[in-house]
C-alpha cells in the first residue's frame, strides 16, 4: 500500500535550508512563488486539503480560513509575531501554531539602532540632498540633528527583543535606561535600567522605541495623547505592529512637529500606509525589514521547518504558541 505523505503548504518563498529540511522528510510539499500578499480565497483555496501550512505574517488565519479548511491541523507561523492568527480559535479547534522565538532578538535590536541613528543625524534627508546635488560646501548649520550618545532610551516592551536595545543602548551610547513592562524586574536585564509608567516614559525619553507584540490591549497604545506627551526633541521608533501606533495619529503630529521624528519599520495596513507620510522629511520608512538579516531569515526558516518536523513527529514544536492546545489534541502518533 502507499504510504500516505502529509501534505504541507508552504504560502509564499523563503530562504531554503527550512524547505530543505521538508523536502528530506518528503512531505508533500506545494511552494505558492507568487509575490506579494496572498488574497484571502487565494490562500483558503491553496490551503485546503492540507495537513500542515508555513504561513507569514501578512497572511491572515481567521474564522473563515479554519471553516474552508478543516483539514489543516498545524500552522507555523514564519515570524516571532503572530498577530495575523486567531489563536483562540485556533486552540478550540485543536489546531496547534507555532512561530519562530529567540531568532531575530539581535537583528532586529540591530536596525532599532539603525533608524534611532538614520532619523537622530538625518542620514536619509542628507543621503537625498547629496544625490539631489544641492551640496555647495561644508556648513556650520546643516543638518544639525541630535546626540544619541548619554541620551534617555525608553523601551515600551522589556521582552527579549527590548533587552537587547537595552543592552546596546547602554553599552555602545551609554545612554539612561527606562521602560514600561510590568511583568520584567529590572534586576534581571543585566544592567542600570528604570521601571516607569508609559506616561513617564513618554515624558523623559529622547527616543522611545516600541518592542511589544500586538493584541487586544496594545492596539493604538500610541495615540495622538500619547504623542503629545513627548518632548518637543523626542523621536518614536516602532519596528513592532504598525497597529501599536494611530498612524492618523502620528502623521498629524509629524506634520505639527510636536515630536521631533518617527522612524518606522511596520504599517497599520501593509503595504498600505497612511497618505502624506511619504512627504514629510521627519520620518523614515522602512518596509517592514527588520529581521531581514541573510542569517536571521535562514535561522526562522529551519525553526519553522523544525516545528512541522516534530509536530509531525510527535514531539512538542519548541515555538508552540498556544500550549493549552496540549488538553485539547493530542500530538500526532
Ligand atoms: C516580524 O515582524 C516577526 O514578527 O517575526
Ligand atoms: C568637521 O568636519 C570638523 O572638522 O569639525
Amino acid at each position: 500500500m502507499a504510504e500516505i505523505k502529509p501534505k504541507i503548504l508552504i504560502t509564499h518563498k523563503i530562504p531554503d535550508r527550512g524547505i530543505a529540511m521538508l523536502r528530506k522528510k518528503k512531505y508533500d510539499i506545494e511552494l505558492n512563488s507568487t509575490d506579494g500578499k496572498l488574497s484571502k480565497s487565494k490562500l483558503i483555496s491553496m490551503a485546503q486539503g492540507k495537513d500542515a501550512i508555513l504561513t507569514l505574517l501578512s497572511d491572515t488565519i481567521d474564522t473563515d480560513f479554519f471553516n474552508e479548511c478543516p483539514e489543516v491541523k498545524m500552522i507555523s507561523n514564519y515570524a516571532v509575531g503572530f498577530n495575523n492568527i486567531d489563536i483562540d480559535e485556533a486552540t478550540s479547534r485543536g489546531i496547534y501554531v507555532t512561530n519562530t522565538p529567540r531568532t531575530l532578538d539581535e537583528t532586529t535590536s540591530d536596525f532599532v539602532f539603525a533608524l534611532l541613528l538614520s532619523i537622530s543625524r538625518r542620514i536619509v534627508e542628507a543621503d537625498k540632498f547629496m544625490r539631489s546635488g544641492k551640496y555647495k560646501g561644508w556648513g556650520p548649520l546643516d543638518f544639525l540633528g541630535m546626540d544619541v550618545y548619554n541620551s534617555t532610551l525608553g523601551i515600551v516592551g522589556m521582552g527579549s527583543i527590548g533587552k537587547e536595545v537595552a543592552l546596546k543602548g547602554y553599552h555602545g551610547f551609554n545612554m539612561k535606561i527606562i521602560y514600561s513592562d510590568k511583568s520584567v524586574m529590572p534586576d534581571s536585564i543585566g544592567i542600570k535600567a528604570r521601571q516607569v509608567s508609559l506616561q513617564t516614559l513618554l515624558k523623559e525619553s529622547d527616543f522611545v522605541t516600541l518592542n511589544i507584540p500586538l493584541k487586544p490591549g496594545t492596539y493604538h497604545l500610541i495615540g495622538e495623547t500619547e504623542l503629545n506627551m513627548m518632548k518637543r526633541t523626542a523621536y518614536l521608533i516602532n519596528t513592532s505592529r504598525g497597529a501599536v501606533v494611530d498612524e492618523k495619529a502620528l502623521y498629524k503630529v509629524l506634520k505639527e512637529n510636536r515630536i521631533a521624528g518617527a522612524a518606522i519599520d511596520v504599517y497599520e495596513e501593509e503595504p498600505k500606509f497612511v497618505p502624506g507620510l511619504e512627504k514629510l522629511d521627519n520620518i523614515i520608512m522602512t518596509p517592514h525589514i527588520a529581521s531581514a538579516s541573510f542569517k536571521t531569515r535562514q535561522l526562522m526558516s529551519c525553526k519553522a521547518a523544525q516545528n512541522i518536523v516534530d509536530w509531525f513527529e510527535g514531539r512538542i514544536p519548541e515555538g508552540l504558541v498556544n500550549k493549552t492546545v496540549l488538553n485539547k489534541k493530542p500530538l500526532p502518533l
